[in-house]
């Protein structure tokens, strides 16, 4: 079984992340052949400064192999080491109705928020669609915001094969229920975009602050809180085990408690977790020349294994 997911480079890494795609990735790599890329073609579609896409792209690199992607059994790569990828994205782009793209909620929410909508944000799932039918990949692990733009891939694929043969596996998602969507400081979905997120790497002053500024209504310490509105409580219960998250409950539920001891609760949580992978983000961090070179290397396997299928592709189509 092939697994594959990809991560955009638009900044720190945040818990949404974590536990809506890296997690995933780490604990899925011991199922099957593994593929995981920095999408940095589709980081273009907003168009970063260069020299911050870089530094994006290698923190990035950094920071997943700190969280335990096993370089012998997955490969690390750069979208933009294998470029047959714009080839792919640009024979699917000649099966994909307008429409199909115009319905793509990920698009209209990023209109709504006032980005300019330029031609490759528009066409971003094909893109992905390219990403994921190039590998052959089975299965593909990502958070629920996804999971319209996986359908469009499958769309894609299926509308492909009937037209020009057996070519591409249809690709399966995988969207755990329980971190579908990790809620950010506001309570909106945790996203770089929105300006609401906890790195998951950063100053232990700086994400003690941001915990501290998590949104919650306005009860005071004496008065009995409701669990299940919570932000904060949403967020712990990322961490905790099931009688912490049982005792917690207690402690809204009983009143007495205030919103402060819960941040502070989840504060703690969080830090010792992050703990070890925060030490071998530092050693990483130290050796840069070694996390490029994984890249290059993991870029080239990648690329082989792409040059396979766009050959079949191509013929397909009569090139
Ligand atoms: P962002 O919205 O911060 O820009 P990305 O779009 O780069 O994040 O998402 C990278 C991966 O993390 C995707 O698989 C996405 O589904 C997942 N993800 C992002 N935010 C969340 C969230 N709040 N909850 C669950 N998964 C998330
Ligand atoms: N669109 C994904 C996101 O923003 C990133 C991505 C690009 C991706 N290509 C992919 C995820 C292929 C899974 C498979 O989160």
């Amino acid at each position: 079984m092939r697994i594959l997911t990809g991560i955009q480079p638009s900044g720190l890494p945040h818990l949404g992340n974590y536990f809506g795609a890296m997690r995933q990735v780490c604990e899925l790599q011991e199922k099957g052949e593994s593929f995981l890329f920095i999408a940095d073609y589709h980081a273009l579609t907003t168009s970063p400064a260069p020299e911050k896409l870089r530094e994006n792209i290698l923190n990035l690199a950094i920071d997943f192999i700190a969280c335990g992607i096993d370089l012998d059994k997955t490969v690390f790569f750069r979208q933009s080491s294998v470029p047959e990828v714009c080839e792919l994205a640009w024979m699917l782009a000649n099966v994909s109705p307008v429409g199909l793209m115009e319905r793509a909620h990920s698009y209209k929410d990023k209109i709504a928020k006032g980005f300019a909508p330029n031609c490759g944000l528009f066409t971003y799932p094909i893109l992905m669609a390219a990403d994921i039918l190039l590998y052959g990949s089975n299965l593909v692990p990502v958070g629920k915001d996804q999971k319209q733009h996986l359908e469009i891939t499958r769309d894609l694929a299926i509308k492909f094969n009937n037209q020009y043969g057996e070519i591409f596996t249809i690709p399966e998602g995988f969207i755990p229920e329980t971190v579908a969507v990790v809620p950010g400081i506001d309570g909106q979905k945790m996203s770089k975009s929105y300006g609401n997120t906890i790195p998951i790497f950063g100053k232990e002053k700086e994400i003690k602050k941001t915990v501290m500024n998590i949104v919650t209504d306005c009860k005071g310490l004496e008065d009995p809180k409701d669990p299940d509105t919570c932000n904060v409580f949403a967020l712990y219960k990322l961490f905790a085990s099931e009688e912490e998250i049982a005792e917690m409950r207690q402690n809204y539920l009983g009143g007495n408690y205030g919103y402060g001891h819960a941040k502070k609760a989840l504060f703690e949580k969080m830090w010792s977790f992050f703990e070890p992978m925060r030490k071998r983000r530092a050693e990483l961090e130290a050796d840069p020349g070694y996390v490029e070179e994984i890249l290059r290397k993991n870029g080239e396997i990648a690329r082989e294994e792409a040059l396979k299928l766009m050959k079949k592709v191509r013929a397909a189509v009569g090139l």
